[in-house]
């Protein structure tokens, strides 16, 4: 794909404003498509960071998928976005009197009653919130490689070693497995924590940190993820001059794009990954820029 063909696309598309605020070509020349990430799994058509929504992205033949990772009151790690059960399970009806059912009150058994699925859809009901064991397995099994997030580090104290242990127990962390897990936190503090850790695995930080920032930024994460509305070209341009801990060029994942005009916006500042609830809508964007 051509940077400069995207961008003149993209400008159609987007008209007045485009004019007003132009998407310059962000890459020298020809570019690599941006890698394609399903944001907790394929989460548009399957409820979000179960094991379904990674075997829907791994059958729509994505092999990126994003989760989000938390603790029980037991101490077990589990996939969930909020830091209640209540948006994506059952647990108000299982367990009525425990309002607000922040997952940290509640042990993995009870966790693992919950439906996570019929919210989403009654063809789902049934679908279990995975523990990061499973997760991990499934991820495995389908070949897929993991953009893991640790979510809320805040309520969960010594939850980087705890990850990292358990991915090196699952050999994540070995040779092989190095190039197929990245960990992003929005919490700088936590993603350090992970980096002096286990320097050799790849790091993101999710946010947009001001230009003055972003040498001390790259002293401990390899890529810079922010919402797509906060980019620019001239944003992105930047992070690439900076190299991360690992000597690299700082890399470019933005969220979250769930169509096509968005997809090709993205594009045109040059990101390298695109972070998506619907992977085959912005595949076909890329395709047919
Ligand atoms: O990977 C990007 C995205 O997951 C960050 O936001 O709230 O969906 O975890 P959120
Ligand atoms: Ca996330």
């Amino acid at each position: 794909m051509h940077a400069r063909a995207v961008a003149a696309v993209t400008t159609a598309l987007l008209g007045t404003a485009a004019l007003l605020s132009p998407v310059p070509s962000a890459r020298a020349g020809d570019a690599a498509e941006p890698t394609v990430l399903a944001h907790r799994g394929a989460s548009a058509y399957a409820p979000e960071n179960t094991l379904a929504a990674i075997d829907k992205a791994a059958a729509l033949g994505f092999t990126w998928v994003e989760n989000d990772v938390q603790r029980t009151k037991d101490g077990r790690l589990v996939v969930i976005h909020d830091d209640s059960l209540r948006r994506t399970t059952d647990a108000a009806q299982v367990f009525p009197g425990r309002a607000p059912w922040k997952v940290k009150d509640f042990t993995a058994a009870e966790i693992a009653r919950l439906d996570a699925g019929s919210w989403f859809s009654p063809s789902y009901a049934g679908t279990r919130v995975p523990t990061l064991a499973q997760y991990m397995r499934r991820v495995e099994h389908n070949h897929e490689k993991l953009l893991l997030e640790i979510k809320n580090p805040e309520l969960y104290p010594g939850i980087e070693r705890q990850i990292l242990k358990q991915l090196g127990a699952g050999h994540w962390l070995d040779r092989g497995h190095l190039d197929r897990i990245i960990v992003q936190s929005f919490s700088a503090d936590s993603l350090r924590i992970a980096h002096d850790l286990q320097p050799a695995v790849t790091t993101g930080y999710l946010g947009t940190p001001s230009v003055s920032s972003l040498r001390r930024y790259a002293g401990f994460t390899d890529l810079i993820n922010p919402s797509v509305d906060s980019i620019s070209a001239d944003y992105v341009n930047t992070v690439h001059s900076f190299d991360g801990p690992h000597g690299r060029p700082l890399r470019v994942f933005t969220w979250t794009v769930n169509d096509a005009l968005t997809t090709w916006k993205a594009v045109g500042y040059g990101v390298d990954g695109i972070i998506t609830n619907k992977p085959d809508v912005v595949r076909a964007a890329l395709r047919a820029s």
